[in-house]
């Protein structure tokens, strides 16, 4: 029997605008954060993988020593990409082309299930998708700054989310979700805090 993957938007977003990045990168360095979403994303079942989903520009903002994403299928969207696999990276032109790809081959990558598959921006591709209904679940970092107001990151892409539509399911349906291990309620690492959150449509 094929079961569909799972599919979620992965993002760390800072209340109240939901800033997400600034110069083509991240506005801050949040070590644990990081790690969250190596673990979240990489965590799969024996003998599955999870598929990694970007657009072209969230790919170029990775250093390239850092790329691809390790234990992860990486796909990086562009309009120019000819829906090829090169050099261990899916290059596709669409979301229904991939998607359509991963059904066609009943959600198997080379001889692997794919296991869930995490949309990992970036504004442009988060903006576009969190109103398709093939999207399951938002997984947000909900992150405040708490330093100097002075210092207050400067952002220049933001979401574009009506979580109107959207209720906040609690820490244990997101446990159940990703099945690893990671700090429920607030974390405070440097000049801010921030918590993981689950989110499912209304
Ligand atoms: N805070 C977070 O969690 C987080 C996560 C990821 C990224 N970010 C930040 O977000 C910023 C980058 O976001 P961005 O909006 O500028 O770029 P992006 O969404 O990463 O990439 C945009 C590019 O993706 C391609 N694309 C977009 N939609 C497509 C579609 N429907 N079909 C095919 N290709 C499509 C296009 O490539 P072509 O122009 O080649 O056609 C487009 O120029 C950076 O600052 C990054 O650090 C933050
Ligand atoms: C994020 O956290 C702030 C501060 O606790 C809160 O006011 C805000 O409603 C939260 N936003 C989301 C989307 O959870």
């Amino acid at each position: 029997m094929v079961v569909k993957p799972h599919i979620s938007l992965i993002v760390a977003a800072m209340a109240p605008e939901l800033g997400i990045g600034a110069n083509g990168k991240l506005p801050w360095r949040l070590k644990q954060e990081i790690k969250y979403f190596r673990d979240v994303t990489s965590h799969s079942g024996e003998g599955s993988i999870n598929a990694v989903i970007m657009g072209r520009k969230t790919w170029e903002s990775i250093p390239a020593k850092f790329r691809p994403l390790p234990n992860r299928l990486n796909v990086i969207l562009s309009h120019s990409h000819t829906n090829e696999y090169r050099d261990g990276v899916l290059f596709y032109n669409s979301m229904d082309s991939i998607l359509d790809a991963f059904q066609r081959d009943n959600y198997k990558f080379q001889k692997q299930d794919i296991n869930k598959i995490f949309i990992i921006g970036g504004a442009q591709i988060y903006n576009a998708f969190v109103t398709d209904p093939r999207v399951d679940s938002l997984l947000l970092t909900n992150i405040t700054f708490t330093g100097e107001a002075s210092e207050t990151p400067v952002m220049d892409t933001f979401l574009r989310w009506n979580l109107d539509e959207w209720k906040r399911l609690d820490s244990s349906r997101l446990k159940n979700l990703v099945g690893v291990e990671f700090t429920e309620g607030l974390i405070e690492e440097g000049a801010y805090e921030y918590e993981y959150t689950l989110w499912e449509r209304k």
